[in-house]
């Protein structure tokens, strides 16, 4: 190349290059075809980018043979006559920061055209490359905060999972868009895929549509948290058919902006909290009768005392008539025998009520509980209520001895037998059965099963609290069952009831073995 064939300024080599600076994105990769242009412009033998790398230079990209050393650039750096070299070097810089040097090793000696063309290209590919130093650092900066958004999301979805509850989130379309591990996996779980971008109404089939959309609906139009107890079977264990308890919070969402876009359903599964609280709150009303009865107790025992020595004196002075001759009925004396008795026996219900406050220990001995259920009827032959009834008795002979006291058995089967009476009005019949039962610790059953209109399910949870009734006031006081509760709990027992409108009511006291 000679230096009259540089003579006209290569403006339009100049602005292509320019151009494709401009589209690289500064990486030394790209600056490659740049490099190779210039060199055959020049008609150079090399032209080379050579980057800083602490104190010395590594060499980045060339273009050409390879003509030229590290130690011919230092060299020519530390000159500072630029005349009458070989190689001519320019520095790359960025403000007051040196980058590198900008190297072309011509054939001929350029003229002062070309040795401002290069001053120019130096000047060009400066700014490029700290154009591509700011785009790297903005792309690592970016993917830093990619990999930070990606973690925390990570975290987001490790406590949803982890969290002991089941927990989705529905959109405004009923889309599911989470659904947690405790919902894949805990009671009646449907697996994530599953659940996914499905509406809510495909996944829950087994509630009505319309119930769960009006719940749904409750929370995006009122904008307020919903809370609800529901009851549900397992489907885990085949639908063996334990229902368990769950508390629904539904809870409003907004995304962006004052409109709810989602909402949050959590169910925690509440049964066992809840049959603990059941307990301890009965125990607790019962021994607030407890307190209530040691009160009335003084006023009840002073006319019973009464009762007693009027029923008493009347023997007596009947006595004293017979012995005179006078003609003395005979079912006197024993209807004053059942005065005492009874007498005797509203004394000891009155202890036990307080015994609800103060347990105290009762005298505990094999009962044979057919003969309870003797007693219990021949006691009730004058009671009022069973003028009408029928009774029928199935009494199995096997039947074990149970342990317990049974003046307080003889009052929990009156208190059953009257409330099936109740419920019966004057149609139908009570059956009384006992039979061995199977469980350990429940090995003698006793049964009273009547053909009354039965208990809704609404209403089960509620007959053994103490004061609950459905009776006219002056007819039930309500404490009937809950005590039946206290005394079959104390004997170490169990009494359950099963009942459907309609259907009757059997109620069911499981007692231990004498010998156990
Ligand atoms: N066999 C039954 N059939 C239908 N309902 C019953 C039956 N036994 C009990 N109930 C219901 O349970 C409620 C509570 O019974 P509970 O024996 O505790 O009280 P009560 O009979 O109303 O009053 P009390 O026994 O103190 O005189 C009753 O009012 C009734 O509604
Ligand atoms: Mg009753």
């Amino acid at each position: 190349m000679n230096a009259h064939q540089l003579a006209a300024p290569p403006l339009a080599a100049i602005a292509d290059i320019a151009a494709r600076l401009a589209s690289a994105d500064g990486t030394v990769a790209n600056l490659q075809g740049i490099l190779s242009t210039v060199q055959a412009l020049l008609g150079a033998e090399e032209c080379a980018i050579w980057l800083d790398e602490g104190d010395s230079l590594s060499l980045a990209s060339r273009a050409g043979v390879e003509s030229i050393s590290m130690e011919e650039i230092q060299q020519a750096l530390d000159r500072s006559e630029r005349e009458g070299e070989r190689i001519i070097v320019r520095r790359l810089v960025s403000g007051n920061r040196s980058m590198g040097v900008l190297v072309v090793a011509p054939t001929a000696a350029l003229p002062s055209e070309g040795d401002a063309f290069v001053d120019t290209l130096a000047a060009l590919v400066s700014a490029s490359l700290a154009q591509g130093e700011q785009v790297q650092q903005l792309r690592a900066e970016l993917g830093a905060r990619d990999a930070q958004i990606a973690s925390q999301r990570k975290l987001t979805e490790h406590i949803i999972d982890a969290l002991p509850l089941g927990l989705y989130v529905i959109d405004r379309d009923y889309r599911v868009q989470v659904w947690n591990r405790n919902r894949e996996t805990g009671w009646q779980g449907i697996s994530r895929d599953k659940a996914l971008g499905r509406t809510i109404f495909e996944i829950l089939h087994r509630r009505p549509a319309e119930g769960l959309k009006k719940e749904f609906d409750d929370v995006f139009r009122s904008g307020r948290i919903q809370q609800f107890n529901i009851e549900a079977r397992a489907n885990a264990d085949g639908g063996s058919g334990r229902t368990r308890t769950f508390r629904i919070t539904k809870v409003p969402m907004r995304l962006a902006g004052s409109e709810i876009s989602h909402v949050i359903s959590i169910g925690e599964d509440v049964t066992d909290w809840t049959t603990a609280q059941n307990r301890f709150s009965q125990a607790e009303k019962l021994a607030a009768i407890g307190q209530l009865a040691a009160g009335v107790m003084h006023e009840i025992n002073n006319p019973l005392a009464t009762i007693a020595a009027c029923a008493e004196s009347l023997g007596l002075r009947m006595d004293d008539l017979r012995a005179a001759g006078v003609d003395v009925p005979r079912q006197a004396g024993e209807y004053l025998a059942l005065i005492d008795g009874e007498v005797q026996r509203c004394k000891g219900i009155a202890d036990r009520l307080l015994s609800f406050a103060r347990p105290q220990a009762v005298r505990r001995e094999p009962v044979d509980i057919n003969g309870v259920v003797d007693q219990t009827l021949f006691l009730l032959k004058h009671h009022a209520r069973f003028k009408a009834v029928q009774l029928s008795t199935i009494l199995d002979a096997t039947l074990p001895t149970a342990r317990g006291n049974s003046e307080q058995l003889i009052q929990v089967l009156m208190a059953l037998l009257i409330n099936a009476a109740d419920a019966m009005g004057e149609l139908g019949t009570i059956t009384i059965r006992t039979r061995p039962g199977v469980a350990a610790g429940e090995k003698v059953v006793m049964e009273v099963i009547d053909e009354g209109p039965g208990i809704s399910r609404a209403d089960l949870p509620k007959i053994f609290e103490p004061f609950y009734t459905t009776k006219p006031a002056g007819r039930g006081t309500g404490l009937g069952l809950s005590i039946c509760y206290g005394i079959v709990t104390e004997h170490g027992g169990r009494i359950e009831v099963d009942s459907a409108v309609g259907a009757g009511s059997t109620f069911r006291v499981l007692l231990p073995e004498a010998a156990a």
